[in-house]
């Protein structure tokens, strides 16, 4: 998606312009992936721009950092500051996403990477629905990968890590190319794992289930944390359950969550209609209420939301 740029990005503790905010050639993680990032959005409330979920994000930066044993040098606190900063000096009133990148810098080549120079970027801009326009009306088509998730012991499934975005990437590639929106990927024991950047939930027999994430090798998302909270408040029962691609194509609804993609119906999988083919009631009682929260205007999840 394109990104449309604004006017200062946040590095290392300094306001830069936009066209001026660039790295060295040969920065440690341009060769190497090690480092990680995070996927943030702030939104337009009735009492100005807030964050959503702004200090659960930072933390799971710095504890995507701490598996890779890259020390940041600022605080949970001092990031914090920083993103409100970046959303506020970028006039970015109407809501944004907001991206925080932890990098190994210029001054070491090899893939050793002690000694190379710890980095931090936050960069905000507008960015509007992730799997297009009418996604939350018509529903996603997606297609299990040919690629599986990785191995935990090949890459921390628990971190944001740069390199570990290939095998998304492939992912991705593989479905659109192909003519769907999005890919499912299968965890190393052919269990449903996760998507290139959102988790799922399935509805059956009006139940929520979805993957558990450390044995599905699946990110813990913070909207997968929200959704059970809301699910919960609306009264269905959500359970974390293993699930086999055919669980999918059974399902009465699908439906992915995350930061960038929010909530989205599944309309179909490998070519297999979900339910009647189009968004569930249950998914929908459960997007209209994150939309609410994400946007102040349910007082329950106010917790959620700081003002920048
Ligand atoms: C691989 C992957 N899974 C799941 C998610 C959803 O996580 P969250 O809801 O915290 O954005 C993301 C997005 O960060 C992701 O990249």
């Amino acid at each position: 998606m394109p990104i449309t740029p604004t006017d200062q990005i946040w590095m290392d503790g300094t306001l830069v312009a936009w066209s001026d905010a660039k790295v060295h050639v040969l920065s440690h993680t341009l060769h190497y992936g090690s480092g990680a990032f995070e996927g943030i959005r702030a939104y337009k409330t009735p009492n100005g721009v807030a964050v959503f979920r702004l200090k659960e994000h930072v933390e799971r930066l710095l504890r995507s950092c701490k598996i890779l044993m890259i020390d940041v040098p600022y605080s949970s606190k001092e990031l914090c500051e920083a993103v409100k900063d970046v959303v506020r000096v970028n006039g970015l009133s109407e809501g944004c996403y907001v991206r925080p990148l932890v990098y190994l810098g210029y001054g070491e080549m090899g893939v050793n990477p002690i000694g190379a120079p710890v980095n931090v970027s936050i960069a905000a801009w507008p960015w509007g629905p992730y799997l297009g326009e009418d996604a939350v009306e018509k529903g996603v088509r997606m297609k299990i990968s040919s690629w599986a998730r990785h191995h935990p012991n090949a890459m921390p499934t628990a971190a944001k890590t740069i390199g570990g975005y290939v095998n998304a990437s492939l992912a991705k590639l593989e479905a659109v190319r192909a003519g769907y929106d999005e890919a499912i990927m299968l965890g190393p024991d052919g269990r449903v794992s996760e998507c290139t950047g959102e988790n799922l939930f399935i509805v059956r027999d009006g139940a929520l289930f979805s993957p558990p994430p450390s044995e599905a090798g699946a990110l813990r998302g913070i909207t997968q944390s929200s959704i059970v909270k809301i699910a919960a408040d609306l009264g269905y029962s959500v359970t974390f359950e293993a699930l086999r691609r055919d669980d999918l194509y059974l399902a009465d609804e699908v439906f992915v969550t995350g930061t960038a993609v929010e909530v989205v119906p599944v309309a179909s999988v490998d070519d297999r209609v979900v339910g009647a083919g189009r968004p569930g009631p249950i998914t929908r009682a459960i997007e209209t209420t994150y939309h609410q929260a994400v946007r102040g205007e349910r007082p329950q999840y106010e917790d959620w939301l700081t003002r920048v």
